[in-house]
């Protein structure tokens, strides 16, 4: 059996740091309060794991009153830090740098007069934080027909929600040309996302079983999964390693493996020892069978031998 573990499966940058930044707090605030506002990672495991730990998840500032507060990769709103530090907590600020220039784009903009357009999804946490650094004036588009229902403003700056399509972007913002006298167009998407697509993509079309880790309620990993099952029919979905078929991965030769960007190396790593196990009980296995049909042939031939004796 081969497994192929697809380039780019699991953390981006942003969420990595993210976490660190996390494991660096724990480590050294041992005895306070440590909060996150919302979930630092979207897998319900490293979640459990961190809250085990003592960290406590908040989701709002409101529900703090004393210790630390850790800003997830995502971002938030500058009236959410305003609070935070009106409140005297210690910021442990862990979003993402491309998030955060995004986000200072869209701050400098709005003092400079522009009115702020941002490609992506309303309720998207990092669009809802995006929407907090111009005074939650952003108009936050997501298709061509909102366009079209526009007015028309002397100046417009457009920026993207980091994981959005860059082929959608770039229809929008062509269409949003003829919105403005004066339009500036700031492509924030990060490559991370298609780079992990691509790459599970490429993976999927030369395996067998394909295998998608991440958390069923996470958007980017069901993306993978869809993207997975185009190349591969054999594709499966787990958020553990408990949750893999010996049954199953029995049946294939060539085995894939990809990962959502927030599930954490360990459940990989978890997924992948699991799979490493099965292999080598395979090739025992298949050791066995091999050692019990030589000896059968051996028996035979000395019986062979006995009766021509
Ligand atoms: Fe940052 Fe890109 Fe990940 S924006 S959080 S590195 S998907």
């Amino acid at each position: 059996m081969q497994i192929i573990i697809a380039d780019k499966a699991g953390y981006c940058f942003g969420i990595e740091n993210a976490m660190k930044m996390v494991e660096d707090t724990l480590a050294n605030h041992q005895n306070q309060s440590i909060y996150t506002l919302g979930d630092i990672s979207h897998n319900r495991q490293e979640m459990d794991r961190l809250i085990g730990r003592g960290v406590v998840k908040a989701e709002t500032i409101d529900e703090i009153d004393h210790g630390c507060v850790i800003i997830r990769s995502h971002g938030v709103g500058k009236d959410v830090i305003e609070a935070a530090e009106a409140k005297g907590l210690e910021i442990v600020n862990a979003t993402c740098p491309f998030v955060r220039a995004m986000q200072k784009k869209v701050e400098d903009y709005y003092k400079k007069g522009y009115q702020i357009v941002i490609v992506g999804n309303q309720e998207h946490p990092e669009v809802v934080g995006a929407t907090g650094w111009c005074n939650n004036e952003a108009i936050v588009i997501n298709d061509i027909k909102s366009v079209e229902n526009l007015k028309k403003y002397d100046k417009i700056c457009v920026v993207a929600q980091t994981t959005i399509i860059e082929a959608n972007f770039n229809k929008i913002t062509e269409a949003l040309k003829s919105k403005a006298d004066e339009i500036v167009i700031f492509n924030t998407i990060c490559s991370a996302t298609a780079e992990r697509q691509a790459a599970a993509a490429e993976t999927a079309k030369v395996v067998e079983y394909m295998i998608v880790i991440g958390g069923y309620h996470s958007s980017n990993t069901q993306k993978l999964l869809d993207i997975c099952k185009t190349y591969c029919k054999n594709t499966c979905h787990i958020e553990t390693a408990g949750e893999l078929d010996p049954n199953e991965i029995k049946k294939y030769q060539t085995i894939g493996i990809t990962a959502g960007a927030s599930t954490p190396d360990w459940i990989v790593k978890e997924v992948t020892e699991s799979m490493e196990e099965n292999k080598l009980e395979q090739e025992q296995t298949q050791e066995v069978v091999q050692e019990t049909e030589a000896a059968k042939a051996q028996t035979a031939n000395e019986i062979a031998d006995a009766n021509f004796d």
